[in-house]
């Protein structure tokens, strides 16, 4: 889809004035088309942080943060969480179409048909210390997955070869998020049972053990899950996507671009922020309850402590994901009957700091890390699962994003620079310095 309309407008340099293409996206957005201003110019531009600077067009995901929009191609994101679930979606952002009957079922046969592992991938787990991050084993099994399938090697080689790879990525990303748990639990592995559904099958290699054979994952729970990841499935050119887009850019595979991803969400400026919001919430629940210090303290200058999964670089007024987590975490835990202290202290945060003139001015809310932990926790995943279960989410984004790239054969990313370091010096020999 390219139906992205045009304008120019004029830029004047030492005294000369140009002319730059104006590119206006199908939601209105606006863009000047800088391709060819060093060429024309000698000039770059700076924007660190790319706070300003679009990476890409894109028809996958589209959100306006100061409306709380947010959109996987044309469908709002209220009506996926409620209505779809995460298979659908992920169809949806990979083929740009919601599947009929007939694609979801062959689709999700597909995906099914891939969630086996490789028996040596168990090897690597013993390697890795008990109680190493979730993240640091996700990056290195993904990286692995590589080793196995060496025709992925070339993300070129063929449409049937890049399919495959896409459902054996996804198929296999929930089975190696469960053996980390298992790991960690000291729990011998459960295989994967084809007969489940996607969540089903990934709750039950993580939950059920030996002393629990007949284990069926709580209804509840399983519509939960759905939520979460279908909320966490893409979020267009955020930190870790953009990190899989630049990787993959240098013709890098799947699996290398994915590990990349990983690894950029594991920060927590980033996905690493859900685990950091439980623990945050946990150390004000030790330390009283006493939430308007804790807000006082976020906004102490002197003090580096950050209110964890509040603030967006996009949502200026509310982030339209943490708004459905938060009615869910509410819905799951009375329907689990589960008391949790720290969705009271998460209320009574959100509640000081929208009323607190500091979080108004810089139009700071909570994101879609501030209440997921807490339903993640009543599900029964340790705290420091809960980036692993961020990425097992965007996922299918983080696909569909490489794709688009792909597909469109954009050159590799290279940025440039300011230069801001020594002008030319003599080389003096070691005898000689100072
Ligand atoms: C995700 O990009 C995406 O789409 C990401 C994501 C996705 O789905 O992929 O939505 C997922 O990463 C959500 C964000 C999770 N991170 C956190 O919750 C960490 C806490 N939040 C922040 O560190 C921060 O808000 C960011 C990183 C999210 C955004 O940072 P920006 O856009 O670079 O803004 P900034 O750091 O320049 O902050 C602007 C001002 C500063 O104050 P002043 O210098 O103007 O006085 O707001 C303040 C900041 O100090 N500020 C905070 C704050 N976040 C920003 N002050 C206290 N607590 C906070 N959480």
């Amino acid at each position: 889809m390219s139906n992205t309309q045009s304008q120019n407008c004029t830029i004047t340099l030492d005294g000369k004035t140009y002319e730059f293409p104006v590119i206006i996206g199908t939601e209105g957005e606006k863009a000047i088309d800088i391709s060819k201003l060093r060429d024309t110019t000698g000039y770059v531009t700076l924007d660190i942080g790319y706070k300003n600077t679009g990476a890409t067009k894109s028809a996958i995901t589209f959100l306006d943060g100061e409306e709380g929009i947010l959109r996987h191609r044309g469908y709002s994101i209220e009506d996926l969480a409620e209505k779809a679930n995460f298979m659908e979606v992920s169809y949806l952002l990979l083929k740009g179409e919601l599947p009929n009957k007939e694609q979801f079922e062959e689709f999700d046969a597909s995906v099914r048909h891939h969630t086996l592992v490789n028996e040596d991938l168990q090897n690597i787990f013993k390697t890795f210390p008990t109680g190493s991050h979730p993240m640091g084993q996700l990056i290195a099994m993904i990286s692995s997955l590589s080793a196995y399938y060496p025709k992925a090697l070339d993300p070129n080689r063929s449409a049937e070869s890049k399919n495959r790879t896409t459902l054996r990525m996804l198929a296999k990303m929930p089975t190696i998020c469960a053996m980390i748990y298992k790991k960690r639990m000291g729990h011998p592995v459960v295989y994967p049972n084809n007969n489940l559904d996607y969540v089903s099958n990934f709750l039950s290699m993580t939950f059920k053990h030996v002393s629990e054979p007949d284990y069926q994952p709580d209804p509840v729970v399983v519509d939960a899950m759905n939520k979460l990841l279908i909320l966490h499935a893409d979020h267009e050119q955020n930190c870790s996507a953009s990190t899989v887009r630049l990787v993959g850019s240098s013709q890098s595979n799947l699996y290398a671009s994915i590990a990349a991803g990983v690894a950029a969400l594991w920060g927590p400026l980033h996905g690493g922020a859900n685990q950091e919001v439980l623990e945050m919430l946990e150390q004000i629940k030790a330390d009283g309850g006493n939430v308007q210090k804790w807000v006082d303290k976020a906004k102490d200058k002197n003090d580096p402590f950050r209110l964890m999964g509040f603030g967006h670089r996009v949502y200026k007024n509310f982030d339209p994901r943490a708004k459905i987590i938060k009615k869910t975490c509410d819905d799951v835990l009375n329907k689990l009957g589960i008391n949790d202290p720290v969705l009271e202290i998460a209320k009574k945060l959100e509640e000081a700091a929208l009323t607190d003139p500091y979080f108004v001015e810089r139009k700071l809310y909570p994101n879609v890390d501030f209440y997921s932990g807490i339903i993640y926790r009543a599900i029964g995943f340790p705290t420091d699962m809960f980036t692993a279960l961020f990425a097992l989410g965007r996922l299918p984004g983080w696909i569909a994003q490489w794709q688009e790239m792909l597909n469109e054969g954009q050159p590799i990313g290279r940025p440039r620079q300011i230069y801001t370091g020594h002008t030319p010096r003599s080389f003096v020999p070691r005898g000689e310095r100072q």
